[in-house]
């Protein structure tokens, strides 16, 4: 596992979007050939995608040969609704890049049969011939995508039932009224970001400081679903200084040693504040 800190999350942003930059490029995607990545939202990638648009803008980029799939989406909300995935893809990233709508997936919580969106969900990613680069984020407890404490290592996209504290979490996006928060979303599993070629996890703040913890130092455990990465080949963390609060001083230390390394797998490194 790569665990990469940058000082600042602005440099989280920075870092992530040249990361994801220099994979599509040295990929050389073309008709035949699509780099297939799959993509969360929330706050913390947020930044990574705005840089990805300043690179496409400044022609650095293209996303022609791209293929995306995202990670989740609620149930029952329409697709214009400010808090739905859809709107958030759209709004934050898509309508500003060159992908082909036609290569973008997000999960549709108004399928009649929710089962059969998962099992075809599912199915488009194994006939895209897989992902090759999974982004993540995690919640304070170590939730990746919806698959929260307890959910199976082995999970595939599915139907989930929200934690009351996840609802209670999610009400400010709704009005402060935990009604109108969705009760189910539909998720891909710890086993479907797990058979990508290779998982990218964004981790930012403080208050995610005790899940990077139980992610990196701590055995393999469901009750934080994120800690399965360590069983991953391909495991790269990026994360602020306020989330390595909870490691301890060695292995800071040891990750820091790495920075150089770290520095070669993105390009232009001349352009980066170090
Ligand atoms: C995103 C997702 C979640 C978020 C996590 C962190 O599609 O499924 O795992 O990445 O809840 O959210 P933020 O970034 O808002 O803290």
């Amino acid at each position: 596992m790569r665990l990469v800190i940058c000082d600042t999350v602005d440099y989280v942003a920075e870092w992530s979007a040249k990361y994801v930059m220099k994979r599509i490029k040295d990929f050389e995607p073309n008709k035949d050939k699509y780099f297939v990545i799959g993509l969360p939202t929330g706050g913390t990638p947020l930044g990574m995608y705005k840089k990805l648009i300043e690179f496409y803008q400044a022609g650095k980029i293209s996303f022609k040969y791209v293929k995306t799939f995202n990670m989740d989406e609620y149930v029952d909300l329409s697709r214009d609704h400010h808090e739905s995935y859809h709107y958030y893809m759209y709004n934050n990233f898509f309508k500003y890049i060159d992908i082909d709508p036609q290569n973008v997936h997000i999960l549709d919580g108004n399928a009649k049969d929710l089962t059969k969106e998962c099992e075809n969900f599912e199915r488009k990613i194994e006939e895209a011939g897989g992902i090759e680069l999974f982004i993540g984020g995690i919640g304070p407890d170590g939730h990746i995508a919806f698959n929260e404490p307890g959910s199976s290592l082995a999970s595939r996209t599915r139907v989930k039932t929200l934690a009351q504290d996840t609802l209670e979490a999610n009400a400010r996006f709704f009005g402060n009224d935990i009604n109108k928060v969705p009760k189910q979303a539909l998720t891909v599993g710890v086993g479907t970001v797990m058979d990508a070629n290779e998982v990218m996890i964004l981790i930012t703040g403080s208050h995610k400081a005790f899940a990077l913890y139980k992610a990196i130092e701590e055995g393999v455990n469901h009750m934080w679903t994120v800690s399965a990465f360590q069983q991953h080949p391909r495991t790269i963390i990026i994360c602020d200084e306020d989330a390595t609060l909870e490691l301890r001083v060695k292995t800071v230390k040891y990750f820091k040693s790495l920075w150089d390394i770290h520095c070669k797998l993105i390009e232009d490194i001349s352009q980066l504040k170090i």
